[in-house]
Formats: C-alpha cells, sequence, structure tokens
C-alpha cells in the first residue's frame, strides 16, 4: 500500500476507530475501548459475516449511528476520518494488517502474539518505527496489578541475583477430527487463508482453533508463550527493551494427544540462554501442572527465594517454600486500553510497544525454530536474525507468502 500523511488526533478530539476481525478477542477489545468516552466505531470488518451482526448491533446502539461493514481491511484502511485499527485477526494476518495500516497512517492495537514468524516480527517493529506509528499489542497483563508488582519486585533486587526463569502453560485443547467440507457462502474462505498455505477447509480449523495448526498459529508457544515468558523477560530487563537469549534448545512434539487434527506441539519444553545478565529461562508446554498454577511465570535467585506470578495473584517463597510478606509497589496501572488511547494522543510509547513485543514474539519463534529444526539455534541481536543456518528452514522463522499476497 502507499504511504498516506497520518491525520494527528487532538488532545479533545474524538478517536475513530476500525475493528478487523469481528472474532473473540477483535469484539472483545472493541467492548473494552467503547467504554471510553474519546471513543467512536465507526467500521467492521471480517471475511465471515457471520461474524459481525452481534458487534454491529453493540455499536450502532452505543453510537446511534450504522457503522460501516468491510471485508477487505484494505478498502477500511482507505478512509480518511479513521484515525485507528484494532487488529483481532488470527496471527498469521498480523503482518499484512499491521504494515498496512502503519503505511495507510493508521494507529493500531495488534493482538499477540505479534506474529505467525520470526521474520514478520522484525518487519512489523521496522514498519511501526518508520510511519511513527503508536502500536499496543495485547499483551495485557502488562498493565495488570499482580504482574506489575511481581516484575517491580524482581527489578528493585530484593529477591537478589536471579539465575533462573521458568514459565509454563498446562492445557490439552483437542480440535477433533474432521473431513474437508463445503465452504458456507457467508465465508470468503480465499481471503481467511490470505498469506498461509491453501488447504481444504475445514470447519474444526478456523474461527478459534486456528491456533492449533501451525500454518495459521504457532501452538501454545506462541499463544501462551508470549504472555508468560513476555514476564520473565520483562523482570529481567531494566524497561521495555528486552534482554534477548543467544541460545535456544527445544525438544517436544505431538506425544499426548492423538485422533485429532491439531498439529501444533502438545509437549514442549526449551532451554533458552541469557548471557547478560547469565541466566537461564525453561518454557514448557505440559498437559499438566498439579499444585501449581496452570500457566505460570517464576524467578528463582541464588539462594533458593522464588517469585512466582499468575492470572490472580503473586507470590514470594523463601527456600523451604513457605510464602514471605510481599509489598505492592506501584501504583495500580492504567487499563491497557486506556494506556493505548493515551499514547495515541501523546505519541509517547504504549506499555506494551509493537518493538517490544516484537522482541517477545521473536523469543517464541526462537523456540520453535529450535524444536522443529532439532537444533540449537543462535540469535544476533544487533543484526536481529539468526546465527548460522540452525533454525532458518522452519515456518516459525519465515514462510512463503502464497500469492498475490507478499511481505513489503
Ligand atoms: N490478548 C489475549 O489475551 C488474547 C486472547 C484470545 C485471543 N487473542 C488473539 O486475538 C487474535 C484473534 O483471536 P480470536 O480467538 O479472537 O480468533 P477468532 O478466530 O475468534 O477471530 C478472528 C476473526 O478474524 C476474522 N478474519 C480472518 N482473516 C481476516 C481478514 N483478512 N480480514 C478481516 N477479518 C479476518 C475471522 O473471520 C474471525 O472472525 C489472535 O491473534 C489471538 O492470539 C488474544
Amino acid at each position: 500500500m502507499a504511504s498516506a500523511t497520518p491525520k494527528q488526533v487532538g488532545a479533545n478530539e474524538k478517536i475513530v476507530i476500525g475493528l478487523i476481525g469481528c472474532g473473540g478477542m477483535g469484539a472483545s477489545n472493541m467492548r473494552s475501548l467503547m467504554g471510553h468516552p474519546e471513543v467512536e466505531i465507526a467500521a467492521l470488518c471480517d471475511v465471515d459475516t457471520r461474524r459481525i451482526p452481534g458487534d454491529y448491533k453493540t455499536v450502532e446502539d452505543k453510537y446511534n449511528r450504522k457503522p460501516e461493514i468491510y471485508r477487505d481491511y484494505r478498502k477500511m484502511l482507505e478512509r480518511k476520518d479513521i484515525d485507528a485499527v484494532i487488529i483481532g485477526t488470527p496471527d498469521h494476518w498480523h503482518a499484512l494488517n499491521l504494515i498496512d495500516a502503519c503505511d495507510a497512517g493508521k494507529d493500531s492495537y495488534c493482538e499477540k502474539p505479534l506474529s505467525h514468524n520470526l521474520v514478520e516480527s522484525v518487519k512489523m517493529a521496522e514498519a511501526a518505527r518508520r510511519t511513527k506509528r503508536v502500536v499496543q499489542c495485547g499483551t495485557w497483563q502488562r498493565s495488570t496489578r499482580e504482574f506489575t508488582d511481581a516484575i517491580a519486585y524482581v527489578r528493585s533486587g530484593k529477591l537478589g541475583k536471579i539465575v533462573h526463569c521458568r514459565a509454563w502453560i498446562a492445557d490439552g485443547t483437542r480440535i477433533g477430527k474432521k473431513q474437508p467440507s463445503a465452504v458456507p457462502s457467508s465465508f470468503d474462505y480465499d481471503m481467511w487463508i490470505g498469506p498461509a498455505k491453501m488447504v481444504p477447509y475445514q470447519d474444526n480449523k478456523v474461527h478459534w482453533n486456528w491456533r492449533w495448526v501451525m500454518n495459521t498459529g504457532g501452538g501454545l508457544t506462541t499463544d501462551w508463550g508470549v504472555h508468560m515468558m513476555d514476564i520473565a523477560l520483562l523482570g529481567m530487563s531494566a524497561d521495555q527493551n528486552l534482554v534477548m537469549p543467544t541460545q535456544v534448545s527445544a525438544f517436544g512434539g505431538n506425544w499426548a494427544i492423538s485422533d485429532d487434527d491439531r498439529d501444533a506441539p502438545d509437549t514442549t519444553e526449551a532451554i533458552l540462554r541469557f548471557e547478560d545478565p547469565d541466566f537461564v529461562m525453561t518454557w514448557s508446554v505440559l498437559r499438566d501442572h498439579p499444585g501449581k498454577p496452570g500457566h505460570c511465570t517464576e524467578f528463582v535467585s541464588a539462594d533458593g527465594r522464588t517469585v512466582r506470578v499468575w492470572r490472580g495473584g503473586w507470590m514470594i517463597l523463601d527456600a523451604d517454600g513457605k510464602e514471605i510478606p510481599k509489598e505492592q509497589a506501584d501504583p495500580v496501572p492504567t487499563d491497557h486500553w486506556r494506556n493505548w488511547l493515551d499514547c495515541v494522543k501523546t505519541r509517547q510509547k504504549p506499555r506494551a510497544d509493537v518493538s517490544s513485543v516484537a522482541q517477545t514474539t521473536i523469543v517464541c519463534h526462537l523456540v520453535n525454530c529450535a524444536l522443529y529444526s532439532g537444533e540449537t539455534v543462535r540469535w544476533d541481536n544487533r543484526r536481529q536474525d539468526l546465527i548460522g543456518n540452525a533454525g532458518r528452514d522452519t515456518l516459525a522463522y519465515q514462510r512463503p507468502y502464497r500469492g498475490p499476497w507478499r511481505l513489503p
């Protein structure tokens, strides 16, 4: 798309927003944003018209005005009155949606994980930088009290020297087994597949379930790794510019769930080596973790104390596993959507800035590069690329785009 001159939203002006992808999270983000008085939702875009009616009614009732409906997001981006977009499409569409939005002069609230593969993450962060766009990513844990408090405590040095981080997700979702079938008339399946590989339509591999299929998602390592490893990386960094691993190894496969169309690994154990400071992180995709939260991040200090944080709480444990008193360090953060709207007006970096979430998403992709190549992959943070060939020949590193789609 040709670059457009971005419109600057004034301090007291409305922020006019369009939604790309009216599924579960796109609609949820839209509803969160509609709670803020300066937001006006003007347009909805989806390639499946079955997904629009509920959102249409919500928007019409709130603004007493019919939102414009689009099937092709590029048409929506041509509108001069739209300041910003919510990107709630599946992961395989984020790169094109976001880069096109940047080039059209729109700010974005883009869902996590930032991308389907590593090269896309690098290009997306570059596009936002080049066009000076404000891009908040959907890693909303960065704006909730338990995570900000735990991160502040770890960063304060009170836990001492940290030598080990652990992050995990326990999940055993199945998508069942189905035969290909006719595409519903409401659904533009060719546009839904977009830059991914064309495969016969199966209704258990599209809405929501695409995340269990590596052609369109990255499995739990990107879906949840981008939340839980993000917290470890933030805790181990002074700010949003994250410490990055130098080497990553991973093992796993589809060993727990059989007789199912899902091809994303149900089992993964990854080891990530960091050098400045020296520590290791493990990332686990498990079936269950009895006695521990189903998703979690832990920081372990040299003297054996642990900070454990999950959605709903955080705790400090001594070396014997006994809980010790904690403190609330930070003021309650503004909500994640409020933070984006404020930054759209002030042009500051939001709390989950695209350049930072690109780093976390790259870490997730490095795990999948290592898993699928069976090799230890090495990361050159200065060059923003792998060192050598290990991991390069994987879908997690880069995908061939199905024409006519092309990664700019
Ligand atoms: N932040 C969070 O906690 C969180 C939670 C759930 C999902 N997500 C993320 O939100 C995104 C969407 O996930 P979901 O569960 O809502 O998926 P979903 O399948 O329910 O919704 C995606 C929607 O996008 C539409 N779509 C696909 N391609 C499109 C295109 N080119 N143009 C317009 N619309 C298109 C689909 O038809 C569908 O309605 C994913 O990136 C996911 O990882 C984030």
